[in-house]
């Protein structure tokens, strides 16, 4: 049995053939429409969310199998002290398969260790994302045709944005990827993975300021800042404008340089710019339906039934 919990859980082959299923998925919706009949996956959401909880129920459904869950903490038995271990022991007679987000890094892991089914990171606090990287990656494929040879810029809060962390993570086993990480001082990426940059020899410059970068991207992954994960109200307040992307700014980008972001947005992305060409971020959330479609295939054993 396997889990997913980390983007590296995956070889480049095995997010390659993933890749290309969700790509099969796309041209062929109607040759999938029934593979998962039968079949149950839960969501056990202790955070809120609206497009990764949905896009695995609408992924699930699109396979022709149901879903149950909770979608916060609140409405669950961990309000009465319940922990996840003993949840995803009850969950693991209930379903299938499960996607669990939670504030606490590390709560999937722990959940795999005592699950008798797949269990799928959805996010735990800040550490990793690893569908809404799959979505992302398969979103630069299409758009680019490639994940290789390329600059890819990340804006905002790198600190504490778990999407960011899986999605270097993930790029960097491309070859000649490099990033250029935009933040302030005090949202800049966690040092452990400057670590492991600095020690792997991948090619990364952290800069302030996104105009002095931004005709040399060929992707920009736009972020929030991430309010829930501030100790300090104050200092949320000082630093949730640092960024903001607009015509103006967007001016000086190459012209197939695409923006992404995982949503949701709260200001970083000025409006204006969503009927630019350039921006991706709604078709990157009809991507995440595809990717997480594939994703269930391959956890549950299915997609070697298929040929694609
Ligand atoms: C992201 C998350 O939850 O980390 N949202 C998502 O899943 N698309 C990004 C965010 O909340 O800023």
């Amino acid at each position: 049995m396997r889990h997913l919990l980390s983007p590296l859980d995956f070889t480049l082959e095995e997010v390659e053939n993933m890749l290309r299923l969700a790509q099969d998925i796309i041209k062929k919706p109607d040759k999938y429409s029934h593979i998962c009949d039968g079949k149950k996956l839960a969501t056990l959401f202790y955070e809120p969310s609206t497009r990764t909880r949905l896009s695995f129920e609408a992924a699930m459904l699109n396979l022709g199998g149901k879903t149950l869950g909770f979608h916060s903490a609140d409405s669950s038995s961990a309000t009465k002290g319940e922990s996840v271990a003993d949840t995803i022991r009850v969950i693991s007679c209930y379903a299938d398969i499960c996607a669990m987000r939670h504030p606490k890094e590390g709560a999937p892991l722990v959940a795999s260790n005592y699950s008798s089914i797949p269990v799928i990171n959805a996010g735990d606090g800040g550490h990793n994302h690893p569908t809404q990287t799959f979505t992302d990656l398969l979103t630069i494929l299409e758009l680019k045709g490639r994940l290789d040879n390329m600059t890819v810029g990340l804006c905002g809060d790198l600190k504490f944005g778990r999407t960011v962390h899986s999605l270097i993570n993930a790029m960097k086993r491309y070859p000649n990827v490099k990033f250029v990480l935009i933040s302030p001082e005090e949202l800049k990426i966690p040092q452990y993975l400057r670590d492991e940059l600095i020690s792997e020899n991948h090619n990364f410059k952290e800069v302030y300021s996104l105009d002095e970068v931004m005709g040399e991207l060929d992707i920009l992954y736009m972020t929030r800042v991430q309010k829930e994960r501030f100790f300090n109200e104050e200092e949320y307040i000082r630093l949730k404008n640092s960024f903001i992307l607009d015509l103006k700014k967007l001016s000086k980008a190459k012209e197939d340089m695409y923006i992404l972001h995982p949503l949701p947005r709260v200001n970083e992305i000025s409006v204006e710019v969503d009927n630019d060409p350039r921006a991706a971020y709604f078709k990157q959330v009809q991507n995440g339906v595809y990717v997480r479609m594939a994703l269930i295939l391959i956890l549950l054993g299915l997609d070697k039934t298929i040929e694609y």
